[in-house]
């Protein structure tokens, strides 16, 4: 469920009509739901109240200073992948010992700076980096808490590019090996080995694939304190997803996966650390564009709109499908025509949807693009030198600006020629 509704005709979210957002901001904007939000990292929280744990919102997902605020004044802990995005959680007010850092090519600097700003684990995933780990905590007198990241080839049935727990994938260090690479890292000086970590893709739809990993890592935990580690956490990941379609069948629910992790890894009496991202705030966002015109085509009409592939990728990138909706409803039955909606950029690619059923839509009118709120304004670049496309947050009655959009002044002032051209 999200805050999203019409009422009296007209789009809102929460207690804010979204179009006095466009006319006070521009379009293309995304626009979050604090309400939403919260709903929905509480849901998590209840799903594993049965137990010990921490909920890592995933920051790549989205990673806006006020969104980490916001989970993390709730007590979220963060998974992030990179120095940027630790130095995001630190500076929303996260402390260090509720950040673990995933990522398969952390580099040297960035395994310091979080060691020196502190780290609840660092997700290892592969020999090589266990060692450099290693190096670099004695180098700091620090006893670093470790979790590997058990690669256990089980099919996550999503899209391919973002499926992550096969063997052919670059994650993770295969189950077949983990007994000996635990083996390695309780030898080496400076790592605290306290758990176990996996994460099989994204966007998975239904607890099956889950399942399988899960039981894996149940017997993995089982192998490796009969080989005397001392295993206390199980990191699960995130991955759950959500529907994209209003008229699909949804995912199964937080409480349900809450359930299922009971039931495979529950007897264990180990923490339990999950990584949601998209769960979290991919409901929680919509992007509002404005048509810019309508186009005869042959054969079909397109409807060309000032959001674009530079803005909200997940069309162009993984074929994803994202509900277009007009922000001034139309009256039930009334005619939709298919159309094929556009953005501005110069590449085929940039298509949002074919043959979508839409009202005839003005010029100027808004429509919004629901379930945007997770890998929408994280991916977007200024390709075709569109500046990057500005952030609000709605909470009630109020809305604010969490991220403005940039002059194009602004954009050119980064750039530098040299005093020889
Ligand atoms: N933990 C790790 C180690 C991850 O790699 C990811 C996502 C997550 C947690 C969060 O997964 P989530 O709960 O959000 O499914 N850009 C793609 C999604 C890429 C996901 C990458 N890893 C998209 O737009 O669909």
């Amino acid at each position: 469920m999200d805050h999203f509704t019409y009422r009296g005709g007209a789009l809102f979210a929460e207690d804010v009509p979204l179009a006095a957002i466009a006319a006070s901001v521009g379009t293309p904007v995304y626009v979050y739901s604090a309400a939403t939000l919260t709903r929905h990292f509480d849901q998590f929280r209840q799903a594993l109240a049965w137990t010990d744990h921490l909920v890592c919102y995933a920051v790549k997902a989205n990673s806006n200073l006020a969104v980490l605020r916001l989970l993390g004044g709730m007590g979220a802990g963060m998974d992030v992948v990179s120095g940027g995005e630790y130095a995001r959680a630190r500076a929303a007010g996260v402390p260090g010992g509720r950040i673990v850092f995933s990522g398969v090519g952390k580099t040297r600097a960035e395994m310091r700076a979080a060691i020196e700003g502190g780290i609840r684990q660092f997700n290892v995933e592969s020999e090589n980096e266990l060692a450099a780990l290693s190096e670099i905590a004695v180098s700091m007198g620090a006893a670093v808490p470790v979790a590997v990241r058990v690669n256990p080839d089980v099919d996550a049935r999503t899209h391919a590019k973002i499926a992550t727990g096969r063997s052919e994938n670059k994650f993770g260090i295969p189950i077949a090996r983990a007994r000996q690479v635990y083996a390695a890292a309780a030898r080496l000086p400076g790592l605290r080995v306290v758990g176990i970590d996996m994460h099989i893709g994204s966007q998975l739809t239904e607890l099956e694939p889950f399942r399988q990993a899960y039981a894996k890592m149940a017997d993995l935990c089982r192998a490796l304190r009969a080989d005397g580690h001392a295993i206390t956490r199980l990191d699960l990941g995130g991955g759950l997803g959500i529907p994209y379609r209003r008229d699909n069948a949804a995912p199964p629910l937080p409480v349900e996966y809450g359930a299922m992790v009971r039931e495979t890894v529950g007897d264990l009496g180990c923490e339990i650390e999950i990584e949601p991202g998209r769960n979290i705030v991919g409901n929680a966002g919509v992007l509002l564009a404005s048509v810019i015109w309508t186009k005869r085509g042959e054969g079909r009409d397109f409807l060309i709109l000032d959001a674009a592939m530079n803005d909200l990728i997940r069309p162009a990138m993984y074929d994803a499908h994202h509900d277009i909706v007009p922000l001034r409803q139309r009256p039930a039955g009334a005619p939709v025509a298919p159309v094929d909606v556009v953005g501005p950029v110069c590449e085929t690619g940039d298509t949002f949807g074919r043959g979508v059923d839409l009202p005839p839509l003005e010029d100027g009118e808004i429509v919004a693009f629901r379930s945007a709120g997770a890998y929408g304004a994280v991916m977007a670049s200024e390709y075709n030198s569109r500046p990057l496309v500005p952030e609000v947050l709605v909470s009630g009655e109020r809305f604010a600006v969490i991220r403005p959009r940039p002059g194009i002044e602004e954009m050119l002032a980064r750039d530098r020629i040299p005093d020889w051209l």
